[in-house]
């Protein structure tokens, strides 16, 4: 049977009743929907690595409610409270040191010393945290290297057996996940493109940002250990910068004039990047047919929200 269930205030506040059994329940964001779970609870926590596939070295973000909820948690230099004070609520995580005796568990952080902590702008996002009167982990609703979620039945189809019950606040608005950004040394640094893009961080700190290389194995060191190279993929393999399409083939496109394909979806016909982000995930999943031989995707342009489509994009193409 389904779990999926009206995101009011009824069904939130038996979501945030499990949460306190240390249940896991997925709960919508404005970036793609989550596993949530009890981020003070070890064995809740514990649950959603198991419930991911998800290896222990990946560490998980901690949700919560406000700036001063994050400042328990974390410590907060002066660079991190800006970008708090300008992008939260919103999709920018902040990976900050773990405060040393923080009623976290240690799951969270998978053994380092630091955490990663965002403070999402979706209303029953909000409301859980405020009713669950906990932090919550949440990593993104889908198994460990398969493409998130964008909305409640993306969520069934992959975890539905996994969770309590799975809160459906409908088509997540921007689509790509939470950028995450390292506020451990003393030069800013991108781990993840995602919803705020560098420059509008770099505008806002006076600063420039350093961008993390891309790694490709399990050895990605410190502040990546959740950047591994094929992610988010399809069951069809993906082919990048299409041009034209093979027979067999689907084709992603982007812009105005896509080439001729049987079977076809457009990111934004009209090149518009919020839109393209918002569609991605829900158009990789929808042409990952068993009838088609690959997906061909068109060149989508390297900027702003673009940087992290074509992160994802790359992830999806990677080999596995
Ligand atoms: O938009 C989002 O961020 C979504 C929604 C649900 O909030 N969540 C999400 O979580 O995408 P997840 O677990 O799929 O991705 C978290 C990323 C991973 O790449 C992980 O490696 C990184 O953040 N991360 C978490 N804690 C970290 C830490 N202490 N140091 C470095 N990277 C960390
Ligand atoms: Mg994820």
């Amino acid at each position: 049977m389904s779990k999926i269930v009206p995101a009011d205030l009824k069904h939130i506040t038996e979501a945030a009743k499990a949460l306190q059994r240390g249940e896991l329940v997925s709960f919508p964001t404005e970036t793609v929907y989550g596993l949530g779970g009890d981020a003070t609870n070890d064995r809740a926590v514990a649950a959603i690595y198991e419930a991911k596939g998800r290896p222990s070295f990946n560490p998980l973000i901690v949700h919560v409610g406000s700036l001063s909820a994050a400042a328990e948690y974390g410590d907060l230099s002066p660079a991190a409270v800006t970008l708090a004070r300008k992008f939260w609520p919103g999709p920018l995580t902040l990976v900050v040191p773990r405060r040393p005796k923080c009623r976290l568990s240690l799951l969270v952080s998978a053994g380092m010393d630091s955490v990663a902590l965002r403070v999402p702008a979706h209303p029953t996002a909000q409301a859980l945290l405020m009713l669950s009167e906990r932090p919550l982990a949440g990593p993104s609703a889908n198994p460990s290297g398969r493409i998130s979620p964008t909305t409640a039945s993306h969520v069934d189809e992959g975890l539905g057996d996994k969770v309590a019950m799975i809160l459906d606040g409908g088509p997540c608005s921007i689509g790509v996940e939470s950028t995450v950004i390292s506020l451990l040394d003393e030069t800013p640094t991108l781990l993840r493109p995602g919803g705020i893009t560098v420059e509008e961080m770099a505008a806002v700190l006076g600063r420039t940002i350093e961008v993390a290389p891309q790694v490709g194995d399990i050895e990605a060191g410190l502040h990546g250990p959740g950047r591994l190279l094929s992610h988010y993929a399809p069951d069809r393999p993906v082919r990048l910068n299409a041009a034209s399409v093979a027979p067999g083939e689907a084709l992603l496109a982007f812009g105005p004039n896509p080439p001729q394909a049987k079977i076809m979806l457009n990111l934004s016909a009209t090149g518009d990047l919020k839109e393209a982000a918002a569609n991605l995930f829900a158009m990789l999943r929808e042409l990952d047919r068993p009838d088609v031989t690959g997906i061909a995707v068109m060149p989508v342009p390297a900027e702003g929200l673009g940087i992290a489509i074509n992160d994802r994009l790359t992830r999806a193409a990677a080999p596995r």
